[in-house]
């Protein structure tokens, strides 16, 4: 400690500690990012650390936390609601927008993106451009595009002749084939979210979309008493009656599904895009080149159906370094991140002309077709009280896959408890 530090630590402690220790270049501005676990911190770490090259005046931290989007929510709301100014730049999930709008917790980015707004806007999908739009005002812009599909084994599948499946009978008819014919007690069929995890919403959204239901009817209100969702209800426990699921489906977060299926003990998985990329990469993966992605499949006779999801960037309304911040979110919203995501982590784009790039083709020969399933994907509920609404969802559907709540009593209670929240 210097003499003159020295000196005020003991008569003033109270002097801000910029007074007291100036930085080391006191035009450097630090920011801080908050990303989930699941969003892969490293790759945002590769793409800061251009961006600090690029910008020799910032520096950016990430600060990682939640393993699930829910749990990192849990997190921003203790940071938000406190209004604290420690994270300048955030992902949120999709779902988000209309609640962090709700909320005024994100700088609305219109006036710094000024003329360009419409430009800028009209770059990415429309359904990224519509999720990030909230009442006219641009709350966030579009890190990542998702979306779940199929994951399937090519060895185990070769091995006994059979094709991916189309339809959801297939699917568990070739999970019990190949089941029986391995006779490997860890080799399960088939695996999705079933946890109380937003994910869960997925799994029983997926099933009754594919059997043509909607979530909300003409009238705009919750539509959970269909036969389609009763559909999706029967279809998770016929795959539970016959243990093509594993025994614990209640207890799974989706990135548990990714780790069952990278040991090899899963034939098909329903999963987002992320997975693909640590199948083909990670040291500890059993089923690189072994591992191929298609369509979820639909009921015979309809169309398939998947869940949009996708990770946006947006600037605290409590950040101190507001106008630096949103030169962040511009770059890491750019076709050339987008772009080096596709790449390192196989995220989908969020720019249309980024899936037929070459060297993205390369390392995911599916995006071929996956930009028609991000395009064509369906939307969990667009609301303000998103929260609650997904809580009702989730835990009914994973109260069912846990054996403790039947068909019935579960809609029963999304019945009631929906009906206060759409008043
Ligand atoms: C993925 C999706 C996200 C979704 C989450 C659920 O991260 O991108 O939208 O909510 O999975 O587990």
């Amino acid at each position: 400690m210097t003499k003159f530090r020295a000196l005020f630590a003991s008569a003033a402690l109270a002097l801000p500690l910029a007074l007291a220790a100036p930085p080391a270049d006191a035009q450097q501005t630090t920011l801080r990012v908050f990303v989930g676990g699941q969003q892969r911190p490293d790759v945002m770490r590769q793409i800061l650390d251009l961006f600090q090259q690029r910008n020799p005046g910032m520096r950016v931290d990430v600060e990682v936390g939640g393993a699930t989007s829910d749990q990192q929510q849990q997190y921003l709301n203790t940071v938000l609601t406190s209004r604290d100014s420690v994270i300048d730049v955030m992902l949120i999930d999709v779902i988000r927008p209309a609640q962090f709008a709700a909320a005024g917790w994100a700088e609305p980015l219109d006036s710094y993106l000024g003329a360009e707004r419409d430009a800028v806007m009209g770059r990415y999908l429309p359904a990224y451009r519509e999720a990030n739009i909230v009442g006219g005002r641009v709350i966030a812009l579009p890190y990542f595009a998702d979306a779940q599909f199929l994951y399937y084994r090519t060895d185990l599948l070769q091995k006994y002749n059979l094709q991916p499946p189309r339809t959801w009978d297939e699917l568990m008819s070739h999970a019990r084939t190949v089941m029986q014919g391995e006779n490997n007690p860890n080799l399960r069929g088939f695996s999705t979210a079933g946890a109380p995890i937003e994910g869960t919403v997925c799994t029983m959204l997926v099933p009754m979309w594919g059997a043509g239901g909607q979530f909300l009817n003409a009238q705009g209100r919750p539509n959970v008493n269909s036969p389609e969702i009763r559909r999706s209800f029967q279809l998770w426990s016929d795959m539970k009656a016959q243990n093509v699921t594993p025994p614990n489906l209640a207890e799974i977060p989706t990135d548990r599904i990714r780790v069952d299926f990278q040991a090899g003990n899963l034939l098909f998985a329903m999963q987002w895009g992320y997975a693909w990329n640590r199948f083909q990469n990670d040291a500890d993966s059993q089923v690189k080149d072994k591992t191929r992605v298609a369509p979820l499949p639909a009921f015979a006779g309809n169309q398939p159906a998947t869940c949009i999801g996708g990770w946006q960037v947006a600037v605290s309304a409590f950040s101190r370094n507001k106008a630096q911040a949103v030169q962040l979110v511009r770059f890491l919203s750019s076709p050339e991140v987008s772009k080096m995501q596709a790449i390192l982590a196989s995220h989908l784009p969020v720019f249309p002309e980024v899936y037929s790039d070459p060297d993205v083709l390369r390392a995911n020969p599916w995006f071929e077709f996956a930009r028609n399933s991000v395009v064509t994907a369906r939307s969990r509920p667009v609301s303000p009280d998103y929260p609650e609404i997904s809580e009702i969802l989730r835990t009914n559907m994973n109260a069912f896959l846990a054996g403790t709540r039947t068909a019935d009593q579960a809609i029963a209670d999304m019945n009631s408890r929906l009906a206060r929240v759409y008043r």
